[in-house]
C-alpha cells in the first residue's frame, strides 16, 4: 500500500448482497472502487451482528486492492491476528472499544497490517493525540456505528478539520464512515478527508447482474468530492 491523499472511494459491503460477497467485491472494483470496506460487528460494541474473520478470508481472493476492515467489536485484541491472517490490509479499531487502544494499535502493526483508529461521533479529536505517531488511518464516524443508511452528522466536519491540522505532514489517511453521498462528500473532502466509505450511496440501484449503477454512484461521489470548493 502506498500513501497519497487523493480521494479514494471505499464501498462498504454492509450494503451488498450478503449471499454473494465475492461477486459483489469484484463488481465494485470493476466499477471503480479504490478500497473495499468490510464492517465487522459483534452485537455487543454495536447493536448489530455481521460476520467475522472466516468471511474476510473467504472474500479476500475476490479483492484485488485494499481490504479495509473496520472492527466494531469489543474486545479487539484477541481477534487481531485472525483478521490479519484473513488478509486485511488495514485493521481499524475503535478508541471507545477498550482501555488500551495504544496496545491495540501496537498489536495491529505487529500483525503486519496498517493500523486505523476510529472515533465515534461523541469522541473528541484530542482523544487520539498521542496515537498520531503510530497510526496509518483515522476513521471519523459520521453516524453512530451499527447500521447503514443513517443520516450524516454534520458536527463531525469540524472534527475532520481539527484532525487534519493535528496530523500535519504525517502519512495518515482520514477516512469518513457514515452517510457519505454526493451532497456530504464535498464537505468532508474539503475539510481534509481522503478515504470516503459509502454503503447505501454506492449499492443503491445496482446488483451483481446490473453493476453499472455502482459505477455511476462511485463516479458521482468522487466528482462531488474532487470538484467542489465549499
Ligand atoms: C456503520 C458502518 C458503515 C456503513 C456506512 O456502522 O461502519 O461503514 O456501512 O453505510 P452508509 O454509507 O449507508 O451510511
Ligand atoms: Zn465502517
Amino acid at each position: 500500500m502506498t500513501f497519497d491523499r487523493s480521494i479514494k472511494i471505499a464501498p462498504s459491503i454492509l450494503s451488498a448482497d450478503f449471499a454473494n460477497f465475492g461477486a459483489e467485491c469484484e463488481a465494485i472494483e470493476a466499477q471503480g472502487a479504490d478500497w473495499v470496506h468490510v464492517d465487522v460487528m459483534d452485537g455487543h460494541f454495536v447493536p448489530n451482528i455481521t460476520f467475522g474473520p472466516a468471511t474476510c478470508a473467504a472474500i479476500r481472493p475476490h479483492i484485488k486492492g485494499v481490504m479495509d476492515v473496520h472492527l466494531m467489536i469489543a474486545p479487539v485484541d484477541p481477534y487481531i491476528e485472525a483478521f490479519a491472517n484473513a488478509g486485511a490490509d488495514v485493521i481499524t479499531a475503535h478508541v471507545e472499544a477498550g482501555p488500551h487502544i495504544h496496545r491495540t494499535m501496537q498489536a495491529i502493526k505487529g500483525a503486519g497490517a496498517k493500523a486505523g483508529v476510529a472515533l465515534n461521533p461523541a469522541t473528541p479529536a484530542s482523544e487520539i493525540e498521542y496515537l498520531l505517531d503510530m497510526v496509518d488511518l483515522v476513521c471519523v464516524m459520521t453516524v453512530n456505528p451499527g447500521f447503514g443508511g443513517q443520516k450524516f452528522i454534520h458536527s463531525q466536519v469540524e472534527k475532520v478539520r481539527q484532525l487534519r491540522a493535528m496530523i500535519g505532514d504525517r502519512p495518515i489517511h482520514i477516512e469518513i464512515d457514515g452517510g457519505v453521498d454526493p451532497t456530504t462528500a464535498p464537505l468532508v473532502a474539503n475539510a481534509g478527508a481522503d478515504v470516503l466509505v459509502a454503503g447505501s450511496a454506492v449499492f443503491r440501484g445496482g446488483s451483481v447482474l446490473d453493476p453499472a449503477p455502482y459505477g455511476a454512484n462511485i463516479r458521482s461521489i468522487r466528482e462531488a468530492a474532487t470538484s467542489i470548493e465549499v
